[in-house]
């Protein structure tokens, strides 16, 4: 039906309390199961890729498979590009068609960041139609080619945040929060909640504007995604998850079936798997029917 840019689907989310889910994948049967969950939860979503997969499959590529999914699928449809270090790549994953661009200048001094940021959200607003997000502090653990140690990680302080997204004039915004990229190492990681609450106050109060992304949402529990929900998260990642489920269906199909050599019924069970997963996030963020 559509395609779509984050900032678009995520405003309502923002309003009504729910959260937009943005999943990574790094194969055509990855990107499918999305899909075929969000026709089914009938809600909007973010496809997301990171550098390597983008890079490996070829961005255009990318692009191709999501115009061709997005188009005939009955739901709003956001192709991200996750985590970009370089602008040169954001730039290009937004020539050939992504509808919102990520540039992660966040290891980099703050003023850097924003320069960095800025010329990526100048160089996609004047194409029209795509969303840029921008991070502040530093989430923990490893995604792609991004690795920070858990002594490296830093929480946004909520007045740069507000500084940061005027003067970078970014769509959306990921402020690290306490959340980490990967499994969490406890059961109960230390998340910072009430900063989450101040900084989209402090942005969004009179009226959403700058709707707020959650990195790292594998593995944090149930009540945690409640209140970060209800402390303005729109858009919630997740990663490793996904990739456990690629790995491990297809691990568990094989198992199974050794002397079997048909790889669409391998497909068929890992698509599957991976829908399922898709669809209980879904349920977690509150965004069925709302597509
Ligand atoms: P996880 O790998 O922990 O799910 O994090 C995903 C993420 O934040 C991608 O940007």
């Amino acid at each position: 039906m559509s395609i779509v840019n984050a900032k678009e689907i995520m405003i309502p989310a923002a309003k009504e309390g729910w959260a937009v889910g943005a999943f990574n994948v790094t194969d055509l049967l990855q990107f499918e199961a999305v899909i075929d969950a969000a026709i089914e939860k009938r809600t909007p979503v973010i496809v997301q890729t990171s550098v390597k997969p983008s890079q490996f499959l070829g961005t255009q590529m990318m692009v191709n498979i999501f115009r061709t999914l997005a188009e005939s699928a009955p739901v709003p449809v956001c192709l991200h590009l996750d985590h970009s270090t370089s602008i040169d790549y954001c730039k290009k994953c937004a020539d050939a068609g992504y509808t919102n661009i990520m540039i992660d200048a966040s290891k980099q001094s703050y003023e850097e960041n924003i320069r960095q940021t800025k010329e990526v959200v100048d160089y996609c607003h004047a194409i029209g139609g795509i969303s840029v997000e921008g991070e502040l502090g530093t989430v923990g653990g490893v995604e792609d080619q991004i690795k920070v140690a858990e002594d490296e990680a830093q929480l946004a302080n909520p007045e740069q945040s507000i500084e940061f997204v005027e003067r970078t004039g970014v769509d959306i915004f990921a402020p690290a929060i306490g959340t980490a990229h990967g499994v969490y190492k406890t059961k109960n990681p230390k998340i910072d909640f009430e900063r989450m609450a101040v900084i989209h106050k402090m942005l969004n109060g009179n009226g959403i504007k700058t709707p707020l992304v959650v990195h790292g949402g594998t593995g944090l529990p149930d009540d945690y995604v409640a209140k970060l929900l209800a402390a303005g998260g729109a858009k919630f990642n997740v990663s490793t998850e996904l990739k456990h489920t690629l790995l491990d269906a297809k691990w568990e199909y094989l198992s199974a079936h050794r002397d079997e050599y048909d790889p669409g019924k391998l497909d068929v069970f890992v698509r599957d798997a991976t829908r399922k997963a898709v669809m209980h996030w879904m349920d977690k963020l509150g965004c069925e029917g709302k597509a």
